[in-house]
């Protein structure tokens, strides 16, 4: 039996789907009749150049494109993360311009949404190959970068092999690519390291099965390059090459790149609360800042730096019924995770006024969020999303609701932090549609 796509509006009334506005592709043939997309293969065209925690799932970005965008027009992702909706934009025929505060994300978005040339591209990566075996054929010591604890996360024949390909594609491959072989150097990183498998924050390999951890620092990264050229092939063979995208490194909050009224469309998942209690961006980014050669500093203060990270006065003011009934109930268990809720809203509602001065009016909002348990309370971050928004100008007209199947987040957590009691925090999110009145 067909199922209906689940949209509600503020009240909970289902609603008629809206009609399509860009018109279809060769690609475009993944739609199921909900927005799960259990099935589909998530890491087609450059989506599979990197992960990147809490990534959004390109067939979300790719339908709302086409249900809300405008060929031509200008799709905005104020958090815009490894870039999914960007290169969605370019494959749909939609400028873009992203922000996101991480470097390294800014670092995927820009590879992730670049029109290299394939034919280059793979000269120069066979050109890299001699140049790395010619260099280890001569014993070449390429010189180690010294980070804080670089011999706890890399064993020392790693550290030099890394070092060697990082010098490599910086004095062999061309300026205007060296960033793509960073990309799968970065990967590279991320896989030979002492990190376990699987955790986007930074967990040790115990110490007992170290010993049986031999990564592959070259085939790992020539495997990776090998990819992100089949990623490459496929994006350039379907991209509209009369669009251009734009990332940018910067806060939201403090101001977005844009003059006013300039958006048609923003396609977006910011963060689901703050970095330490939920995903650490900055975590999971650290040790690949640190071998591209970004200071500790940087490096390291990525996840204060994003929303909730840190106590700060906010000078916004919003209203927000929900929000304030759902931080009585935390503070009823922890005053402290209370407050640490209220700063995180408080900081995303300050990106507000900036998206609204650059949106034109009649613009369209989609929010992909999920609502995360904290002390056992279930904070319902689509509805707060709503309330916070209407209070700068934005109205709510939908919301689409899809169960995450191969989203890859922190599903569960402890709500007491006792070992063993685990409750489910997200197997669901939402898509809030809003429009600037
Ligand atoms: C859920 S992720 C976005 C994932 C992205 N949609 C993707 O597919 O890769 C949220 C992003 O918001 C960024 N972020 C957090 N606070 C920010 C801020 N104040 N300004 C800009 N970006 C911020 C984080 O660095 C993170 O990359």
């Amino acid at each position: 039996m067909r199922r209906e796509r689940t949209a509600t509006d503020a009240t909970g009334r289902v609603k008629e789907q809206i009609p399509l506005a860009l018109g279809g592709a060769s690609y475009l043939d993944s739609d199921t009749e909900d927005w799960d997309y259990a099935t589909a293969n998530t890491k087609t065209h450059t989506h599979c150049y990197h992960v990147y925690p809490a990534m959004m799932i390109p067939q979300v970005a790719r339908r709302l494109i086409r249900l809300y965008g405008r060929s031509k027009g200008l799709l905005l992702d104020p958090f815009c993360g490894s870039g999914t909706s960007l290169v969605e934009a370019r494959l749909a025929g939609m400028n873009a311009v992203g922000v996101d505060l991480n470097p390294f994300a800014v670092l995927l978005a820009r590879v992730k949404t670049t029109d290299y040339d394939l034919e280059t591209a793979v000269a120069e990566a066979k050109r890299l190959r001699n140049k790395v075996e010619e260099l280890i054929k001569g014993d070449f010591a390429a010189p180690i970068p010294r980070f804080f604890n670089i011999d706890y996360w890399f064993k020392p024949e790693i550290q030099s092999e890394l070092a060697l390909l990082r010098y490599a594609i910086t004095q062999f491959v061309s300026p205007a690519l060296q960033d793509f072989f960073l990309v799968a150097f970065a990967a590279t990183v991320r896989d030979c390291s002492n990190t376990r498998r699987g955790e986007y924050k930074l967990y040790r390999i115990p110490e007992a099965q170290l010993g049986q951890h031999h990564p592959q620092v070259l085939p790992t990264f020539w495997e990776r390059v090998g990819r992100n050229l089949r990623g490459l092939s496929e994006f350039l063979a379907d991209y509209k090459p009369n669009t251009s995208v734009n990332v940018f490194e910067g806060d939201t909050r403090f101001g977005l790149p844009l003059g006013d009224e300039s958006f048609d469309l923003i396609v977006t998942s910011p963060p689901y609360g703050d970095s330490q209690t939920t995903v650490a961006y900055g975590q999971f980014s650290r040790l690949v800042l640190q071998w591209l050669g970004y200071n500790d500093e940087i490096a390291k203060s990525v996840d204060k730096r994003a929303l909730g990270g840190q106590r700060r006065a906010v000078d916004v003011t919003f209203h927000s019924p929900t929000l304030e009934d759902t931080v009585e109930q935390i503070e009823q268990h922890n005053l402290r995770r209370a407050e640490q809720v209220v700063q995180f809203y408080r900081d995303f509602a300050e990106c507000f006024p900036e998206i609204s001065r650059v949106a034109k009016s009649q613009s369209v909002g989609c929010f992909v969020v999920g609502n995360r348990t904290v002390k056992g309370v279930r904070i319902p971050t689509d509805q707060i999303l709503i309330e916070i928004a209407a209070n700068f100008g934005w109205k709510h007209s939908t919301t689409y609701h899809r169960r995450i199947p191969n989203k890859r987040m922190p599903l569960r957590n402890s709500p007491t932090n006792r070992p063993g009691e685990l409750c489910d925090t997200m197997t669901e999110e939402h898509i809030v549609i809003l429009h600037k009145e």
